[in-house]
């Protein structure tokens, strides 16, 4: 699985999003350490606060599988400009990612950014810092 095919199943998937409300469909693929790929979409909600972002769904349905070594993530939406993780994403990524590890950011035109984790969210509150250390 490179980062095209990687781009390419973050696209897939969001057909499946459930975005009544903002009809901003995004998708997301997660790629382990082992060659597995965990997507997501975002699922939003009447009770607006409670959706869930796409790239939040791919890491939680990775973790909650038991996986904890991540190679690359992928990130779509039908955006202008390659999409942008919110910063509540950011800071869950921060928590599972290494600081070199890469997250592509695309559009439907396929135009890409790639950021390392650090680029992405620089100076992160993290577990070291709740440890004193
Ligand atoms: N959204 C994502 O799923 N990921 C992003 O990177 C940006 C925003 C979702 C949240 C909401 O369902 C919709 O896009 C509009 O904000």
């Amino acid at each position: 699985m490179n980062s095209d095919q990687l781009i390419e199943e973050a696209i897939n998937i969001m057909d499946n999003a459930y975005a009544p409300y903002s009809k901003f469909k995004v998708g997301a693929a997660l790629l382990t350490k082992s060659g597995k790929v965990y997507t997501g979409c975002n699922i939003e909600n009447a009770a607006y606060p409670v959706s869930c972002c796409a790239e939040r769904v791919a890491i939680f349905k990775a973790i909650s599988e038991g996986e904890t070594k991540f190679q690359e993530l992928a990130v779509a939406a039908d955006s202008s400009r390659p999409v942008p993780p919110c910063g509540s994403c950011r800071q869950v990524m921060s928590e599972f990612f290494s600081k070199t590890m890469y997250i592509h950011l695309t559009n439907l035109n396929k135009e890409t950014k790639s950021f390392t984790m650090e680029e992405l969210l620089p100076f992160s509150f993290d577990i070291d810092d709740l440890l004193g250390n």
